[in-house]
């Protein structure tokens, strides 16, 4: 039997209820949604009895529907909304960070003791108003040794063996090449200008590698060119490096020796920075530690570069970086320089 209207809405009323009062999920959610509240619920289909409703009651039963519905909208949407808050909360619990958990380290790069001091070299003579020129490692048998006054059958290329590409391609042995580049690039174009540069780069030679030998090494070339160049002014230019470099209070000496592709040449050497001078283990008992080669610039060199010996002369001097390095920061063995060990550079650090 066909229910009447208003017993349709009561038995609604106490179903809904119910159904409300046992939603537990979100399933059983959707469920009491589709059922009471979409177009094909009974509370939709009931609006269809208006008809056998009488006339006078047919407003108050309308609003009776409308008010059933609303309550089960707003007690689904209160249960949604519970379901939402609850999902959020589990997945802020599932996403906390663990403050306690260590950081993630990152490791930074340090520059190499070598390149350390190649900047700071640079910037000594760039202050001076030296250029910085790179020359080539790979080099020939003419800017290596010939235009440096070492021909075929000299002496001085006993000490300079090097590796050979060919029989005239090589790896330079020293950046005095760099003297012969300069020079020449000037004068073949008619240029003779006064010449003031430093060329920093690698070296290489046969050597049996130990802690103070290295196959691979570097060399910082100097070299100035002008007229009226005296041996007064290299000193004065090693001078005024040594005391930026290595402090203040150190001294320099020169003492004679032979190169060359210099005439004179000098050794250079500076006074010990643990003794300052009076001899020590360090210093072999000298009071100074040998830092380079330099001299005036044999005119022969000058002459086979393009540049008139009787107007123009200059001094070179040659400095191993690696000796620097090992110098001014205090390093035991030159390989540390070279192996790329990261705990050796973090001990640099700081220096
Ligand atoms: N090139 C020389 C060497 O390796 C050093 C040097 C350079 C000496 C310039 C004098 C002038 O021994």
């Amino acid at each position: 039997m066909e229910k009447n209207p208003l017993e349709a809405l009561e038995a609604i009323k106490k179903e809904s209820a119910i159904a409300i009062a046992s939603i537990k999920d979100r399933l059983s959610l959707n469920e009491v949604r589709n059922r009471f509240l979409s177009k094909k619920s009974e509370l939709s289909a009931i609006m269809g009895m208006m008809k056998d409703i009488p006339n006078e009651m047919k407003a108050s039963f309308g609003k009776s529907v409308n008010e059933l519905r609303k309550y089960i909208e707003t007690k689904v949407k209160e249960k949604e909304d519970e379901f939402a808050l609850k999902e959020l909360n589990e997945k802020l619990e599932k996403e906390k960070i663990d403050i306690t958990l260590p950081g993630r380290s990152y490791e930074r790069g340090k520059i190499n003791p070598y390149y350390a001091i190649v900047d700071e070299i640079s910037e000594i003579f760039l202050s001076l108003g030296f250029e910085v020129v790179e020359g080539d490692d790979i080099t020939d048998d003419k800017f290596n040794f010939e235009l440096l006054n070492i021909p075929e059958d000299h002496p001085a290329r006993d000490m300079q063996d090097t590796f050979y590409i060919s029989q005239n391609i090589l790896l330079r042995t020293q950046t005095s090449g760099a003297q012969a580049h300069k020079m020449i690039d000037n004068s073949s174009k008619n240029e003779l200008k006064p010449i003031k540069m430093i060329c920093p780069g690698k070296c290489y030679r046969r050597d049996d590698d130990d802690a103070t030998h290295s196959h691979q090494f570097g060399q910082i070339e100097g070299l100035v060119v002008d007229k009226g160049i005296s041996l007064a002014d290299l000193k004065g230019t090693l001078e005024l490096f040594v005391k930026r470099l290595f402090g203040e209070k150190r001294e320099i000496r020169l003492r004679s020796s032979y190169f060359p592709f210099t005439e004179p040449s000098v050794e250079v050497d500076v006074s010990c920075s643990h003794c300052g001078g009076k001899g020590c283990s360090m210093c072999k008992g000298t009071g100074y530690i040998e830092i380079l080669g330099a001299g005036e610039v044999n005119p022969k060199v000058l002459e086979m570069c393009g540049y008139d010996p009787k107007i123009y002369s200059g001094f070179a001097f040659g400095v191993g970086i690696d000796r620097l390095a090992i110098l001014k920061y205090g390093i035991d063995d030159i390989r540390r320089i070279y192996t790329n060990d990261v705990r050796f550079l973090k001990d640099f650090e700081g220096k």
